[in-house]
């Protein structure tokens, strides 16, 4: 049966007010930035509606009470308990907590080790603000996903380690860690005595294993981590921003907010809106937008698997991106021969780490038919360039 995402109103997506569908020009389809070309949930939009029509003026400072309870509900059901509001600092969207969690938990010159690849800001946190990243390469292993490499992450630790940056569910692998992998990470930290930041942005849209909090493995990591999460990813809300920070040691956000005091502004009362009635009424939705993006996903492998079997996809067990691995075509500039031949745009491999050069990432949240046409014209552009295509 036809899902109403099947026919987007196309004219209504495209145009000035998306980066994703500006940046390239009228004739590229871009399968790029991570937003998804599917309408809100109409609860939000009548929530944000109903909000701006009421008042517009200062927000309590530590935000909604109603959000505040809504978001403690939702992370006492994912497993992580034991909070109450005073252990929530609202940030403007989850990137500027990356970069406090960074200036907060650690100094010029320190070490902050990460799994790579990963999503860009990580990176850029650490080399803008002068701290020297550690960067630990996952690799396809025995599971046939990508997995941390334990071995390499402690030959990463010195003396000047403080930190790790971890995403759950990772983007872009699309992987989400099991308890056994979380707990690993958590005696690793404990041990090396090492703050932990972790994203767990992209929660909400897990098709394959548990999301497990990575506060919920033990009290003492607890005392260590900060959680970030937010609205955007699940109810595509980007453009209203919105974030939290999550610790159950009040010194890990005293610290986030001594570093960047006076910048990270006041929380926005749209963004307030549409996170409640999202919590509060958006499950239907976002079961039915889970379900859509898990078709895609499947689209996507068996499209590639028959028509493109030479670029390597392992099937995210979370989030609505595909790592794509076009070595084996031996493409000098991967990104820019799909730009100009195909007209497609993806997210170059190599902004989410060194040695991730033929890696592009593509965003399947978008129509079937949107899809479908991009893959076509990958296919087409690869066949015309006299690449071996099976
Ligand atoms: C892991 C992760 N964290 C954070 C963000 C961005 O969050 P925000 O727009 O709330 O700053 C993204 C966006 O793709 C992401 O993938």
């Amino acid at each position: 049966m036809p899902h109403p995402y099947d026919s987007l109103e196309m004219a209504a997506i495209k145009g000035p007010h998306s980066v994703k569908w500006s940046l390239y020009g009228e004739e590229v389809l871009p399968l790029w930035v991570a937003d998804m070309d599917f309408p809100v949930c109409a609860e939000v939009v009548q929530a944000v509606a109903a909000r701006l029509s009421k008042r517009i003026g200062y927000p309590q400072g530590a935000g909604d009470p109603e959000l505040l309870e809504a978001i403690l509900a939702q992370q006492e059901a994912m497993g992580l308990k034991g909070l109450g509001r005073e252990n929530l600092w609202l940030t403007t969207s989850v990137v500027p907590g990356i970069y406090a969690s960074v200036l907060g938990l650690t100094s010029v010159g320190d070490e902050v080790i990460t799994q790579v690849p990963v999503y860009p800001p990580f990176l850029n946190a650490l080399s803008d603000y002068h701290r020297i990243t550690r960067a630990s390469p996952m690799a396809i292993g025995p599971s046939g996903r990508w997995e941390i490499d334990f071995d390499h992450l402690e030959s990463l630790v010195s003396p000047a380690t403080r930190m790790l940056l971890l995403c759950n569910p990772q983007n872009p692998t699309g992987r989400v860690f099991t308890r056994g992998e979380l707990q690993r990470l958590a005696e690793f930290a404990l041990r090396h005595r090492l703050w932990v930041m972790v994203d767990e942005l992209w929660a909400g849209l897990v098709y394959e294993g548990e999301h497990i909090p990575f506060a919920s493995i033990s009290p003492e990591v607890a005392q260590r981590t900060v959680t970030l999460t937010g609205p955007c990813k699940a109810f595509n809300t980007a453009g209203l921003g919105g974030g939290v920070a999550i610790s159950h040691n009040p010194e890990i956000l005293a610290r986030m907010q001594k570093a960047t005091r006076g910048v990270m502004g006041h929380p926005n009362v749209a963004a307030m809106a549409a996170w409640t009635a999202a919590l509060q009424h958006g499950q239907a939705w976002l079961e039915d937008t889970r379900n859509y993006l898990r078709a895609n996903r499947d689209f996507l492998g068996e499209f590639l698997h028959t028509k493109l079997p030479e670029v390597k996809y392992i099937p995210p067990q979370a989030t609505y991106l595909a790592w794509l691995d076009f070595r084996a075509l031996e493409i000098e500039d991967t990104h820019r021969f799909l730009l100009e031949k195909a007209k497609v745009a993806l997210n170059e491999g190599s902004t989410f780490g060194t040695n991730f050069k033929g890696f592009l990432r593509l965003n399947f949240a978008t129509s079937r038919g949107v899809l479908q046409e991009a893959l076509e014209r990958i296919e087409r552009a690869l066949r015309a360039r006299g690449t071996m295509l099976a």
